[in-house]
């Protein structure tokens, strides 16, 4: 990864100009899977592998963009009325330099570098990352009319749905834009407000273990998830006609009035509604640094997740199954969207490197592949550099 200096000088090689730098983070979810987009609870951290943009205003309307780590560079015009989706990292930019556009933000055209550390496509919000950074960048570039983080972190939203075509929530943006070291953020995502939870975790790490598998029906399952969920609260207000979201009903609600859906939409739903509660318990938990009963949750949110929701995968559940039988692991699930990508391990210090050795040796053994594992911690959101 180029340090902000050697990303200054490749700017300046590569198109003439002194550029500033902005940069957003990936994020892990300690807890709150697919709960965002059902008004629901999320418990997530910023983490310290970033994104990071650097950008100069142009005098006429175009964008151009390059990675560092991408090999394809792209330009686009901000006058053109249409868009056509490239089906790849692109989109992210010209998405969200449209969806600032359609609020009012006139941005000048720009030239952008991009270089980032968040392993691509692995649910640690790699295009959340591209998004908001490149958007913070935009709206710095732009000047007024400001927008807030929030509003930023909406905008993001916007783009994913109607850029690039995938219905997410809005977790990882806010994660991004209010990230603090040292601390995990509590979400209601009906009222976008963030409590911050301290996270200092005396004795023990995080650890993740990227299975780099990626599914290839992710963005499709991830949007028909969505759409049973959509389906489960129009059916179920039938029973309850003030349902506004599976946010709004109980373990009990859902017993009483259950028989309305489908088997799969019941435990559809059931997941959601029992996964919210966890969040709220996790919050609790790791406020008083409770990490049995935080683990204990981990493992209870991986098995709902793989049982009712079915977003997980055989690799993600064997990660699961390895790590938790290793003594000094709390808890351990899958982290992000599911069908691939990492899982989450909270585990003593003094655990870690057994941890380790054991996921990869019996992944290799399994799989014959390698896993990639590594310790994160609370880390700041977006900033300028
Ligand atoms: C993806 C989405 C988020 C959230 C998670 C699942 O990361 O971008 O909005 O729905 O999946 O919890």
């Amino acid at each position: 990864m180029a340090d902000d200096a050697t990303l200054k000088k490749l700017f300046l090689a590569e198109y003439g100009k002194p550029a500033r730098l902005f940069s957003a983070p990936g994020r892990v979810n300690l807890i709150g899977e697919h709960t965002d987009y059902n008004d629901g609870f999320v418990l997530p951290i910023a983490i310290g592998m970033r994104t990071v943009v650097a950008v100069a205003p142009r005098s006429d309307r175009k964008v151009r963009v390059r990675s560092l780590r991408v090999a394809q560079d792209a330009e686009f015009s901000l006058d053109r009325s249409d868009f056509t989706r490239q089906g790849s990292w692109v989109d992210y930019v010209e998405g969200m330099a449209r969806s600032l556009e359609s609020r009012g933000v006139k941005i000048p055209g720009a030239d952008l570098l991009v270089e980032s550390d968040v392993p691509i496509g692995a649910g640690l919000s790699s295009s959340a990352a591209l998004e908001m950074s490149v958007g913070l960048a935009f709206t710095s570039l732009a000047g007024e009319p400001a927008l807030s983080p929030r509003d930023l972190a909406l905008a993001a939203q916007d783009a994913d749905h109607t850029y690039v075509g995938i219905r997410s929530g809005i977790m990882d943006q806010l994660i991004l834009a209010f990230g603090k070291p040292e601390r995990a953020l509590l979400i209601d995502c009906r009222s976008l407000d963030t409590t911050e939870i301290r996270c200092a975790l005396p004795g023990a790490a995080i650890v993740i273990c990227d299975t780099k598998v990626k599914h290839e029906l992710a963005a499709s399952a991830y949007n028909q998830r969505r759409d049973e969920c959509e389906m489960s609260v129009a059916a179920l207000r039938q029973r309850r006609p003030d349902l506004r979201a599976l946010r709004d009903l109980s373990e009990e609600d859902l017993e009483t009035h259950g028989q309305v859906l489908s088997e799969t939409l019941r435990r559809r739903s059931r997941h959601v509604v029992s996964e919210n509660a966890r969040t709220l318990a996790a919050a609790r938990a790791l406020s008083r640094d409770d990490l049995a009963e935080l683990g204990r949750l981990m493992v209870a949110s991986h098995a709902s997740l793989r049982s009712d929701y079915e977003v997980s995968c055989a690799e993600l559940d064997l990660c699961v199954e390895i790590a938790t039988a290793v003594r000094g692991v709390y808890g351990a699930r899958m982290t992000g969207g599911g069908f691939g990508g990492c899982t989450v391990n909270l585990v003593r210090s003094d655990a870690v490197e057994d941890l380790a050795e054991t996921l990869v040796r019996r992944f290799q053994e399994r799989f014959q592949k390698r896993p990639y594992i590594f310790a994160v911690r609370a880390s700041e959101g977006m900033k300028e550099h």
